[in-house]
């Protein structure tokens, strides 16, 4: 037997020995370069039979050839159990159960409570026939002043109390700019809310200097202020309680005539006096009154064929009251320990 196919059958006995023996794929890496490479020791073999003999040349290069298929097949086989080796222990490393429960439980986020309150009086005036219009919070001084009867030097447009912006507009003061804008061009008969953001110098437990207010206002033929009553009793029991009670004081807009302002009884202490009502048995609620004919004729409405009632209310006092929050400021700081308690 020609020496060469010793030296090969050993050659691939050692070969996969250390290949069974590579414990990285870098070793094995290194262990295929030293059998199979170019300079490798099948490749001397190889290089050796050019002096061997025509017929021994011959068998001995295709025994080296097998040999060498042989090895490449016995590296593949390790690499592949290598590699998957490695692929179990890093999955092993970064099992994830996501069976488990969380660390931390979701946080459930819930409206706001003045928009709850919004919600719910939207709900009422929308089931008796009124619809949603909106005006803007920058506003021209014409639709919050001038065409609401408010004359140049009323105290309302006194920079003391009112926002004013660049270009002679202003932060709105009061919802009643909505009235101007809805009714102006529209032919009665109509009944409208304005719910919205309002803006006012004022800073305290009970005053904020944006709040929120909505308005209501009804035109047609003979509306009375017993239309009036009516609408607000029926809201005051849909939102508060069936056995609200509402008082009216004779006061002054300029742009209602008669005017009133309107309380109710308060309810927590049903009119005995407590810290709530400030001892007096009664909560203010808002303003109210028959729209003045001046500013039914300011929007090109014929005051002597119709006739129509408003009336406007803070909304936040509402949410105070309701969730039982003594500070009007604690509503817009945005607190979370305070929101979550609501
Ligand atoms: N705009 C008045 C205010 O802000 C409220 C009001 C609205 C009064 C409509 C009468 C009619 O105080």
């Amino acid at each position: 037997m020609p020496a060469g196919v010793d030296n090969l059958e050993r050659l691939e006995e050692e070969a996969c020995r250390e290949i069974a023996a590579a414990a990285s794929l870098q070793a094995l890496t290194e262990v295929r370069a030293r059998y199979l490479g170019k300079k490798g020791s099948v490749a001397e073999v190889l290089r050796g039979i050019g002096d061997l003999a025509g017929d021994q040349r011959a068998r001995i290069g295709q025994l080296a050839n097998s040999a060498k298929r042989r090895i490449e097949m016995v590296v593949s086989e390790r690499r592949r159990a290598l590699e998957r080796g490695q692929r179990d222990r890093t999955l092993g490393a970064e099992r994830l159960d996501i069976t488990l429960p969380g660390a931390e439980e979701p946080r459930a986020g819930h409206l706001h409570p003045v928009t709850r309150v919004f919600r719910d009086m939207v709900e009422f005036f929308t089931s008796m026939g009124f619809s949603i219009e909106e005006g803007p919070e920058v506003e021209t001084e014409y639709h919050s002043f001038e065409a609401l009867n408010i004359p140049k030097l009323h105290p309302a447009r006194d920079e003391q109390d009112t926002f004013y912006v660049e270009g002679g507009n202003a932060l709105r003061p009061h919802t009643s700019n909505v009235q101007i804008r809805t009714m102006t061009g529209r032919t009665p008969p109509f009944r409208f809310i304005a719910p919205g953001r309002v803006y006012r110098h004022d800073l305290s437990p009970r005053h904020y200097p944006m709040f929120h207010q909505i308005e209501g206002f009804l035109v047609d033929e003979r509306v009375t202020f017993a239309d009036l009553k009516g609408v607000l009793h029926a809201f005051g029991r849909h939102l508060m309680s069936d056995d609200i009670e509402l008082r009216f004081r004779a006061n002054h807009f300029p742009f209602t005539e008669p005017s009133a302002e309107m309380d109710y009884g308060c309810l927590l202490c049903e009119r005995k006096g407590c810290g709530i009502c400030s001892n007096s048995g009664w909560i203010e609620w808002g303003g109210c009154g028959m729209i003045h004919p001046q500013v039914l004729e300011n929007c090109g409405i014929d005051p002597d064929r119709y006739q129509g009632f408003a009336f406007g209310m803070g909304v936040d006092r509402t949410a105070l009251l309701r969730y039982g929050i003594p500070d009007i400021r604690l509503l817009f700081e945005g607190d979370l320990r305070v929101l979550e308690q609501v």
